[in-house]
């Protein structure tokens, strides 16, 4: 079991990235009662199978919003980001099920829908303790008494995929708490090589254990930061400063 990570809660974080970078469209994957979706200012799609927003804010700070109750799989089925914004996604947080064949999958259809300078962020992929990174969301919860509920499930998994078959990512992980953010730029919205591998990736990920990675050496491969690294605009510019469009 590891300490908990130091670093600013992830909605902090997320909100300095909107400040900075100023998306004009963003896109959500799991959202629930909205505290992520009420940051973004600007032109949104959110998909959840079960919303649970009560403030009417979350909704309201934006110019368009558009709420889509349904898996994303049933989503990226029948939608495209593109028709539905006119643009591509400037910025995507994808927290939807903590299953890393799902978010992969989520991925791949984000990644298709947007440009190369979009940032793409990853939740819970830098688990503090084994038991909550289990498959099962109601017996894989954490041990630690004050991690109680703490469920990171096996996203972490995803990363690794995306660290060993897409090499050309550009990938920045941050000590965010509680369970780390993972920001991916440098994206191909092109790129077949993981829709085209599919099985061969699902299956080598599924086969990817924790306990062999060792959970402190996980925190090492992926090359944690700390969020102070990316806390005022000028951090996050220098960093992450394109031509958004
Ligand atoms: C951890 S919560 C999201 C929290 C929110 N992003 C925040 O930080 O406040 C995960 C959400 O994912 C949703 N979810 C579960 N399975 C999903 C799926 N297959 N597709 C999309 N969303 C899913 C759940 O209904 C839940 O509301």
């Amino acid at each position: 079991m590891l300490p908990d990570l130091a670093g600013d809660p992830y909605r902090t974080v997320l909100a300095r990235l909107h400040a900075a970078l100023k998306p004009k469209t963003y896109f959500e994957i799991g959202t629930l009662g909205g505290a992520t979706l009420g940051l973004a200012k600007c032109s949104s799609v959110a998909v959840d199978p079960r919303f649970g927003i009560k403030d009417t804010g979350v909704i309201l700070n934006k110019p368009t919003c558009l709420l889509f109750q349904q898996t994303s799989d049933d989503f990226f089925a029948a939608n495209k980001l593109t028709d539905l914004f006119g643009a591509n996604v400037d910025f995507a947080f994808l927290d939807g099920m903590h299953k890393c064949e799902f978010l992969l999958r989520d991925f791949i259809n984000t990644e298709r829908q947007s440009h190369k300078n979009t940032m793409i962020v990853l939740h819970d992929c830098i688990p503090t303790e084994i038991p909550m990174t289990g498959r099962d969301g109601i017996d894989g919860k954490a041990e630690a008494p004050h991690r109680r509920g703490w469920w990171t499930g096996d996203v972490w998994r995803t990363l690794w995929a995306l660290m060993q078959f897409r090499p050309d990512l550009s990938i920045t992980a941050l000590d965010a708490k509680p369970t780390g953010l993972i920001l991916i730029t440098n994206l191909h919205p092109t790129s077949t090589r993981l829709s085209n591998q599919y099985p061969e990736i699902e299956k080598a990920m599924l086969e990817a254990t924790l306990s062999d990675i060792g959970i402190e050496n996980w925190q090492a491969l992926i090359k944690v930061e700390s969020t102070g690294n990316y806390a005022s605009d000028d951090q996050i510019l220098a960093k992450f400063a394109f031509d958004r469009h």
